[in-house]
C-alpha cells in the first residue's frame, strides 16, 4: 500500500540511502525533481550563449583554447541532467519544448551581456563560483542520479573557476584600462551572481520541501552568505572591489553583511524581461530548428538498421 512505501521511502531518505530511478516515490518528490533537474540542465545549455561570444574574440590562442573547453563543459553538463531527468519519466522533447515555450525556466544570470573580455573572467569567477557553492551540496542529493552526476560536474566547475578568477588577475596586474575593465565587469556581474542562489527563504515556495527531502542540504540563504564570505576574501587578492558599501564583517555571525538584494530586477528577469531574455531564447530554439535535420537522419538511420 502507499503508506508502506511512503513508510519506506521517508525511511531512505531519514537514513541517507540514494532513491533510485525504479525506486517508489512521491509524486511530489518527482515533480520537484524534473522541475529543479530540467530547469538546471536548460540553466547549462543557455549558459553556454554569453561565453561563445568570446570564443572568436578571445586575447590569445591559449585563452581561445580554454574558453573553448569550458563552453564544451557545459554542454556536457547540460546531457547529464537531461539524461538525468529522463529517469524521471519525461522526454528530452517535452524539456526542450518547455524551455522554448518559456514554460521552463533557466538561472537568471545568463541573461546579461557579456561586454568585454574581463567578462569572461567575472562569469568564470563569479558565476561558476557561485554555481559550484551550490552544486556541491547537490552532491549529496537523495536522488542518485542527480547526485551522481553533480559529482563529475563539481569538478569541472572547479576548473571553470579557476581560469575565470586567473583571468582576472592576469587583468588586474595589467594598465589602467585593463584594470577599469576588471572592475567594470566585477561590478556588473556581482548582484545578479548573488540572485543565482534563488529568492530569500520567506519568498522561497520550494525549499521547505527540498531541504526535507534532502534534495538541498542548505537553503537560499545560507549558500548566498557562503559566497559572500568567500568572495570578500578573494577580491582582496585582485585588488579591487565588490560593489557593496554595505559589506562588513558580523562577528556575531562570523560571516559578512551585506546590501540590500535588487528582487524587483530578479522578478523582471523571471518574468522575461532581462537585458538577454529574448536573444537567448530565439538562439536556443533557431538552435533546435537547426538540428532538426540531424535528428531526423538518426531517427531513419534507427529505423533502417533495427
Ligand atoms: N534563475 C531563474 N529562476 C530561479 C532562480 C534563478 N536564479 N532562482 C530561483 N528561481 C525560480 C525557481 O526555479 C522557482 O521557480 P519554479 O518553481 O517555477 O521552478 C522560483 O524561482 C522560486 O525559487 P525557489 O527557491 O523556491 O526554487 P528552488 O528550491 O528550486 O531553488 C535553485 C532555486 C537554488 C536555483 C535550485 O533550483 C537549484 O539549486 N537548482 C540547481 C542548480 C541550478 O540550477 N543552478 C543554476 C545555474 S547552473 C550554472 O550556473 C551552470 C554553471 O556551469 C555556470
Amino acid at each position: 500500500t502507499t503508506t508502506n512505501f511512503s513508510l519506506q521511502f521517508n525511511n531512505k531518505v531519514s537514513n541517507e540511502i540514494k532513491i533510485e530511478p525504479k525506486d517508489w516515490m512521491p509524486d511530489d518528490y518527482r515533480k520537484t525533481l524534473i522541475r529543479q533537474i530540467s530547469q538546471h540542465a536548460h540553466s547549462e545549455l543557455v549558459g553556454m550563449l554569453p561565453e561563445a561570444n568570446w570564443i572568436s574574440r578571445a586575447p590569445t590562442l591559449k585563452r581561445k583554447a580554454i574558453l573553448l573547453a569550458k563552453v564544451q563543459d557545459e554542454a556536457g553538463h547540460g546531457l547529464y541532467l537531461y539524461s538525468a531527468a529522463e529517469t524521471l519519466n519525461i522526454t528530452r522533447e517535452e524539456m526542450y519544448d518547455q524551455l522554448h515555450s518559456g514554460a521552463a525556466k533557466y538561472s537568471s544570470i545568463f541573461n546579461y551581456p557579456t561586454l568585454t573580455w574581463a567578462d569572461v573572467g567575472a562569469i568564470g569567477w563569479l558565476v561558476d563560483g557561485a554555481a559550484i557553492m551550490n552544486q556541491v551540496p547537490l552532491c549529496r542529493s537523495s536522488y542518485g542520479p542527480y547526485a551522481r552526476g553533480m559529482v563529475r560536474i563539481c569538478k569541472e566547475e572547479s576548473f571553470h573557476q579557476r581560469q575565470g578568477f586567473e583571468v582576472l588577475l592576469t587583468l588586474s596586474k595589467g594598465n589602467d584600462y585593463q584594470k577599469a575593465m576588471c572592475q567594470d565587469a566585477i561590478n556588473r556581474w556581482w548582484w545578479p551572481s548573488l540572485m543565482m542562489f534563488g529568492p530569500p527563504d520567506d519568498q522561497s515556495p520550494n525549499t521547505l520541501k527540498s531541504m526535507e527531502w534532502k534534495i538541498k542540504r542548505f537553503t537560499n540563504d545560507e549558500l548566498r552568505q557562503k559566497f559572500v564570505n568567500v568572495c570578500v576574501e578573494q577580491v582582496k587578492v585582485l585588488g579591487m572591489t565588490l560593489p557593496d558599501k554595505d559589506l562588513k564583517w558580523n562577528e556575531d555571525k562570523k560571516g559578512y553583511d551585506f546590501g540590500t538584494i535588487n528582487w524587483d530586477e530578479f522578478y523582471q528577469v523571471l518574468k522575461g524581461n532581462g537585458p538577454c531574455n529574448t536573444e537567448r531564447l530565439e538562439t536556443r530554439k533557431k538552435a533546435w530548428e537547426d538540428g532538426k535535420w540531424i535528428r531526423d537522419a538518426a531517427t531513419a538511420y534507427q529505423q533502417k538498421v533495427s
